[in-house]
C-alpha cells in the first residue's frame, strides 16, 4: 500500500514537473517599431520552458542572446539571396559566417538545428522568380554544413506555403493529395535534397486564413480542436474533425505521391490573430491555443502521421511595422503584446503554470493623447498618426470599430504619442491634441501605454499633418521575408481556400 502511493506520487509528480509539449516552437518575428531586448526575451522563453525558436533572419543580437541556452534554433534566409546562394562559394561563405561562427555544436554556442532557405518562395505571387534557384540553393547551404561537419545535427530546409498541395475536386480528401502541377519539378529538387540529408519538409499552416477567407462559407468549429458535429469522411472511414489534421494529411499523401511517403513534415507556422478582424479576438486566440497545444500534448498526431507533430507556433509578439495588406489582422499574430505581455492564459506543458511575462519592461507613465473637445476634423491628423502608427483594430471587425469618430482620432494621436515614447510634442498636433492621465480606454478598445524599448523608429517631434505621407509601416526590405508575407495570403486566397472549402463540403 505504502509503495503504491509513492508510485502514485512519483507517476503524479513526473507528469506535472516532467511532461513537456515536445515538438512545439515559437516564431520570434522583429519587424516591429519597438523591441524589447532579446536577453530578456530569452529569459521569458525559458521560464516558459520554450525550447524551441524559429527565426526569420540571423539577427546577431538575437543570436548571442540565445548563445550557451541549448534552444534549439532555426535560422532564416531571406528570399532575395536565394540568387546568389545558387553559387556554392557564396553557400559556404554564408554557413562559414552565419552558422559555423555560433558554434552549434558546443554548448556554449547557439543550438542551430535548422536552417530556412528562403520563405514561402512557391506563392504564385513570386511569379516563379524563385522557383528555378530555391533548390540549388537549398542544395548548396546543406553541402556547406555537410562540410563543415555540421550535417547531423543542422538540417536544411524550405518554409513552405501550404498552397503547394491540394486535392482534386472529384476527391476531395486527403487522400487526394498531390502537389502542384506548375511547380513540381523545382519541388522534386527540393524533395531529393531533402530525402538526401534526412531533412523535414516544412509547410505553414493556417486554419485562421481558412475561416478569413471562407466568406461564411467555411464550417467555425472546423478550425478548432474541439471535434465537429459532421467530421470529414476519407476512405476507409477516416475521419477528420479538424482543419489541421486534414491539411497535414493531404500533406502526407502528396509526399506520398511524389515517393517520399515517410519524409518528416514540420509545421513552420501555426496560429490566430487577436484583432483586426471578426474572426481574430483574444477569446478566439485562446480556444485556438489551447486546443492546438493540448492536440500537440497528447503527442497522438493526425491519421496519416500518428505520434509528434513538430510546430512552431505564429508568432511570439505583436509586429506592428508588418504590412497590412492582406489584412488588418497582420499586427495581431503575436501571442504577446509587443511589450511582452501575454493575451491570455496558456499552458503549454500541462502543469497548471501559465505564460509568464518578459521581466524588467518599463510600462511608461499612465498617461495618454487624447483629441480637444472642441476639434471637429480629423481627417488630416488621423491620416498622419495612422501612417506612423498602427490603427488596425479601428478598423471594421476589430477592437475600436465601435468608437466615434472623435474617440476614434483620440484613438489615433494616443498610438501615434505612445510610439514616440510620450514625448509631449508628439501629442500636440498644431494644438488639437492634449495629454490626460484618464484612461480613455471603453469596452474592448484598449488605449495602450507604451514602453522603454530599444528601438523607437519615429523620432519626428513636431507632428505637421500634412505632405508626408510616405510609407513607413510597409516592412523594409531586409525583413520583408518575415512571415505571414503579403504574397501569402493572395495567393491562399486564389487556391488555397477552394480547397479547404471543398475538402469539406464535397
Ligand atoms: C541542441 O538541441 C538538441 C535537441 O534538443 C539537443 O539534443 C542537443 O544536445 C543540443 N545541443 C547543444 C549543444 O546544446
Ligand atoms: C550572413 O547573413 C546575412 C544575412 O542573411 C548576409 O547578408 C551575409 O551576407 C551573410 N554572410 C556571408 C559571408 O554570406
Ligand atoms: C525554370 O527552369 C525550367 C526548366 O529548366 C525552364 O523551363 C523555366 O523557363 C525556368 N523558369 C524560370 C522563371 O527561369
Ligand atoms: C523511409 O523509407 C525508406 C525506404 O522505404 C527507408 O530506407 C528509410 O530509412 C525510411 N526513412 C525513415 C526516416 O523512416
Ligand atoms: C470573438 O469573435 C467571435 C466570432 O466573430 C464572436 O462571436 C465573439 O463574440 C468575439 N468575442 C469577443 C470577446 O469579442
Ligand atoms: C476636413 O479637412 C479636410 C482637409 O483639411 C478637408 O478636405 C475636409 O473637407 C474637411 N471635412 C469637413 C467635414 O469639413
Ligand atoms: C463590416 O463588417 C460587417 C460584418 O462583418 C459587414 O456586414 C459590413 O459590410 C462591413 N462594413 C464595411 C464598411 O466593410
Ligand atoms: C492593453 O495593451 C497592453 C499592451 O499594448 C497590454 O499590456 C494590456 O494588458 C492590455 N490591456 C487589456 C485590458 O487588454
Amino acid at each position: 500500500m505504502g509503495k503504491l502511493l509513492v508510485n502514485v506520487f512519483l507517476v503524479t509528480f513526473l507528469v506535472f514537473l516532467g511532461h513537456n509539449v515536445e515538438g512545439l516552437g515559437v516564431n520570434w518575428g522583429d519587424i516591429s517599431s519597438h523591441k524589447l531586448p532579446p536577453k530578456d526575451v530569452v529569459k521569458m522563453l525559458q521560464e516558459n520552458g520554450i525550447k524551441k525558436v524559429k527565426l526569420f533572419n540571423n539577427d546577431e543580437t538575437i543570436l548571442n542572446a540565445l548563445a550557451g541556452t541549448g534552444i534549439e534554433v532555426m535560422i532564416g534566409i531571406s528570399n532575395q539571396l536565394l540568387k546568389d546562394l545558387v553559387n556554392p562559394d557564396v553557400a559556404k561563405k554564408w554557413v562559414k559566417e552565419n552558422v559555423t561562427r555560433y558554434e552549434p555544436k558546443s554548448p556554449k554556442g547557439v543550438n542551430i538545428t535548422l536552417v530556412g532557405v528562403g520563405n514561402e518562395p512557391f506563392l504564385r505571387d513570386y511569379k516563379d522568380t524563385l522557383t528555378n534557384v530555391t533548390g540549388p540553393a537549398l542544395e548548396n547551404i546543406q553541402n556547406a554544413l555537410n562540410d563543415a561537419g555540421l550535417g547531423d545535427t543542422t538540417k536544411a530546409t524550405v518554409p513552405l506555403n501550404a498552397d503547394v498541395y491540394l486535392s482534386p475536386s472529384w476527391n476531395p480528401v486527403p487522400s487526394g493529395g498531390f502537389f502542384r502541377a506548375d511547380i513540381i519539378d523545382p519541388l522534386n529538387y527540393i524533395l531529393k535534397v531533402l530525402n538526401k540529408n534526412k531533412a523535414p519538409f516544412m509547410v505553414n499552416i493556417y486554419p485562421f486564413l481558412s475561416l478569413f477567407y471562407g466568406n461564411g462559407a467555411f464550417p467555425f468549429d472546423y478550425a478548432f480542436f474541439d471535434g465537429v458535429s459532421n467530421p470529414l469522411k476519407d476512405k476507409d472511414g477516416v475521419e477528420y474533425t479538424n482543419c489541421f489534421d486534414a491539411n497535414l494529411d493531404t500533406c502526407a499523401a502528396a509526399l506520398a505521391g511524389a515517393g517520399y511517403g515517410n519524409m518528416t513534415i514540420m509545421v513552420g507556422e501555426m496560429g490566430w490573430p487577436t484583432d483586426g478582424n471578426n474572426y481574430g479576438n483574444v477569446t478566439l486566440a485562446e480556444k485556438f491555443y489551447k486546443g492546438f497545444v493540448s492536440y500537440l500534448a497528447k503527442g497522438k498526431g493526425s491519421p496519416r502521421r500518428p505520434g509528434i507533430v513538430e510546430a512552431y507556433l505564429f508568432a511570439l509578439f505583436d509586429e506592428d511595422r508588418k504590412s497590412t495588406l492582406p489584412g488588418n489582422f497582420e499586427t495581431h499574430w503575436g501571442l504577446y503584446y509587443d511589450d511582452g505581455t501575454p493575451k491570455f492564459p496558456l499552458d503549454l506543458h500541462g502543469n497548471k503554470k501559465t505564460l509568464v511575462s518578459v521581466p524588467n519592461v518599463e510600462k511608461l507613465s499612465k498617461k495618454w493623447c487624447v483629441i480637444k473637445s472642441d476639434v471637429k476634423n480629423f481627417t488630416d491628423l488621423m491620416t498622419y498618426a495612422c501612417d506612423r502608427a498602427d490603427c488596425t483594430p479601428l478598423t471594421n471587425g476589430s477592437s475600436c470599430q465601435n468608437l466615434n469618430d472623435a474617440a476614434k482620432a483620440s484613438y489615433a494621436v494616443n498610438a501615434y504619442f505612445q510610439n514616440n515614447q510620450q514625448k509631449d510634442d508628439s501629442c500636440n498636433f498644431e494644438g488639437k491634441a492634449t495629454v490626460t492621465t484618464k484612461d480613455p480606454s471603453q469596452g474592448t478598445c484598449n488605449f495602450t501605454i507604451g514602453f522603454k524599448s530599444l528601438t523607437s523608429l519615429s523620432p519626428s517631434p513636431s507632428p505637421l499633418p500634412s505632405s508626408d505621407h510616405s510609407d513607413v509601416k510597409a516592412p523594409s526590405s531586409s525583413s520583408s521575408s518575415t512571415a505571414p508575407s503579403t504574397p501569402k495570403f493572395l495567393a491562399f486566397t486564389s487556391m488555397g481556400i477552394s480547397f479547404l472549402v471543398s475538402l469539406f463540403f464535397m
